[in-house]
C-alpha cells in the first residue's frame, strides 16, 4: 500500500480549525519519573479530516480556568462584561470577558507590552520606581517576563488599573496553535489522531506555572466534548521513502519518538520490505521507556529490525543516542551506504545538533573521508542532493 493520500485538501485550517473530541489520555511516564509525558487520542470520526506519517497537528489549548480566575480576580472586572475580540477569520465577535482570557489570550507568559500597559496608569511612587528600574534595562526586563505570567505581573503592579475590560485585553497577545508531531498512522487508527505531549511544568516566583497547550491537555481538556480546534500541518519533507524497499534509520529521543510510532505502524501495514532501525533516548529505562510493549511487538514481528535505546541517567556517565549510534558506526555507514533514509526528530537545540555531528564523524571514520569531505557528505549528498536526511526538530 502506498502513503494514506492527502490529495483532496482538508477543509480545516488555522482560519476553520476542526472541533475534535478527546477519547483517550494516558500517562507515559511512570512514577519515579522526572518528566509527565502523556499520550493523548483524539476522535476524528465524521471529520473527513487525513493525514500522513510525519505531518503535525496544530492545536489551540485554553488557559487554566485557575488562571482566568485569577486575573479577573486581579482585574476587578466582571467576568460576563461583553468584549470584542476576532474570530479566526478576523472578523470581530462578541462574548464575555471570561471567555475571552479562557480562549484567546496568552495569560501564562508576560511580555513587555503589559509592562508598558502598567506604566501608563501607574503613579509615582514605590510601585513606580520599581517598574522603572525594570522597564528602562533591557536584560532586567526580558529577564522579569521571562519568568512572570500575568497574575505575578498584575500583584507586583497592583496599584495600576486599566479602565475597561476591552483595554485590558489590548495589552496581551493572543494564542497561537501550538504544533505537535503526529504519533499514529491513520492505517492502524482509522479516524483516530495520537498525540506524545511532554507537560512543560515548572515554578517561578513561587506558583506553579504549565505550559498553555502541554497543561491544557493534560489539566483541563474535557473528554468525549468536541471541543478541541485542531488542523493538520502537512510536512512538505518528512516522508517515508515512496520505494518502501528502502531501509530508514530513526532516531527519536524524547517526544522525538512521535513521527517514528506513525513510521513504524505506516510501514507494518504497507508491508514494506526495507529495513527499521529506531535509536530511542530518555532519562529512566524504568520510568521513561515510552511505548515499551509497542516496540517489544514490533520487534517479534520483525518489523523493527533494530533497536538500540539510550537511557541518560541509568548510570554515571550520561550515555545519549549519538553514543549508541557511535558504537553502531559502522553498521550505520553500511545502511548509509546501501540507500538508507535517516530521520530525527525532537530538541532542536543540542540533541539534533550533537547527532549531526556524531554523523559526520561516521562518514570521516567509517567512510574513509577527510573531516571536510564527511561534512559535505552529510550537508550535501545526503540532506539537499539525495533528500534522505530529514529533521523534524523543534
Ligand atoms: C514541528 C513541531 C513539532 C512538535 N512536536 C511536539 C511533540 O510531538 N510533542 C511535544 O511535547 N512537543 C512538540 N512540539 C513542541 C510544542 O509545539 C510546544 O512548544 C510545547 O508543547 C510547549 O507548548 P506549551 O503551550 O505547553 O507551553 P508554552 O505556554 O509555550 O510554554 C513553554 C515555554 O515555557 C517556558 N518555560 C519552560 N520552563 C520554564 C522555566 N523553568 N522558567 C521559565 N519559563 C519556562 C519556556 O520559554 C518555554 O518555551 C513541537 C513543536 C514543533 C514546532
Ligand atoms: N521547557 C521545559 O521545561 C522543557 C523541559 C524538557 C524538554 N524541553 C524541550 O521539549 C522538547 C522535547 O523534550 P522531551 O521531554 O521530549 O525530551 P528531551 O528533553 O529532549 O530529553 C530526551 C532525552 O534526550 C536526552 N538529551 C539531552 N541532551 C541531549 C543531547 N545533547 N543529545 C542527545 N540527547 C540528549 C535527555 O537526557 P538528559 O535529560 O539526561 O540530559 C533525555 O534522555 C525539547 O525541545 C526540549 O528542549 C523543554
Amino acid at each position: 500500500m502506498a502513503e494514506v493520500s492527502t490529495a483532496t485538501p482538508s477543509p480545516y485550517n488555522r482560519k476553520n480549525p476542526y472541533l475534535a473530541e478527546l477519547i483517550r489520555h494516558e500517562r507515559l511516564t511512570k512514577s519515579g519519573s522526572g518528566k509527565d509525558t502523556r499520550h493523548f487520542v483524539l476522535n476524528l470520526a465524521g471529520s473527513g479530516l487525513k493525514y500522513t506519517p510525519g505531518d503535525s497537528l496544530a492545536v489551540f489549548g485554553r488557559n487554566s480556568p485557575r488562571l482566568v480566575d485569577e486575573i479577573i480576580r486581579l482585574t476587578g472586572f466582571d467576568p460576563s462584561s461583553p468584549v470584542t475580540v476576532k474570530d479566526s477569520l478576523g472578523q470581530p465577535k462578541s462574548v464575555p470577558f471570561h471567555q475571552a482570557l479562557s480562549e484567546n489570550f496568552i495569560l501564562n507568559r508576560a511580555t513587555k507590552k503589559i509592562l508598558a500597559g502598567i506604566e501608563e496608569r501607574i503613579q509615582q511612587g514605590e510601585q513606580r520606581n520599581r517598574l522603572m528600574e525594570i522597564v528602562d534595562n533591557d536584560e532586567l526586563q526580558a529577564d522579569y517576563v521571562y519568568t512572570r505570567d500575568y497574575v505575578d505581573v498584575l500583584k507586583e503592579f497592583d496599584e495600576a488599573k486599566f479602565e475597561s475590560p476591552e483595554v485590558f485585553l489590548t495589552q496581551l497577545s493572543p494564542i497561537p496553535p501550538r504544533l505537535y508531531s503526529i504519533a499514529s498512522s491513520l492505517a492502524a487508527h482509522p479516524d483516530e489522531v495520537h498525540l506524545c505531549i511532554a507537560i512543560v511544568r515548572y515554578e517561578t516566583h513561587g506558583r506553579e506555572k504549565t505550559g498553555l497547550c502541554s497543561g491544557f491537555f493534560a489539566d483541563h481538556a474535557e473528554m468525549h466534548k468536541r471541543n478541541i480546534p485542531i488542523y493538520v500541518q502537512e510536512s512538505r519533507h518528512f516522508r517515508l521513502p515512496k520505494d518502501s524497499a528502502r531501509d530508514i534509520i530513526m532516531v527519536g529521543p524524547g517526544t522525538g519518538i512521535a513521527p517514528f510510532r506513525a513510521f513504524l505502524e505506516q510501514r507494518a501495514a504497507d508491508g514494506a520490505k526495507g529495513r527499521n532501525w529506531l535509536f530511542f533516548g530518555e532519562q529512566h529505562r524504568a520510568s521513561d521507556f515510552f511505548y515499551e510493549a509497542e516496540f517489544d511487538a514490533w520487534q517479534k514481528k520483525g518489523v523493527l529490525t533494530r533497536f538500540d535505546t539510550a537511557f541518560s541517567r541509568d548510570q554515571a556517565q550520561k550515555i545519549y543516542v549519538q553514543n549508541r549510534m557511535l558504537e553502531n558506526a559502522k553498521e550505520i555507514w553500511a545502511w548509509l551506504q546501501g540507500g538508507a533514509y535517516f530521520y530525527v526528530c525532537g530538541d532542536a537545540h543540542r540533541m539534533a545538533k550533537d547527532v549531526h555531528h556524531a554523523l559526520i564523524d561516521i562518514a570521516r571514520d567509517h567512510g574513509g573521508l577527510s573531516p571536510e569531505a564527511a561534512a559535505e557528505y552529510v550537508n550535501v549528498t545526503l540532506m539537499k542532493t539525495d533528500k534522505r536526511y530529514l529533521r523534524d526538530v523543534y
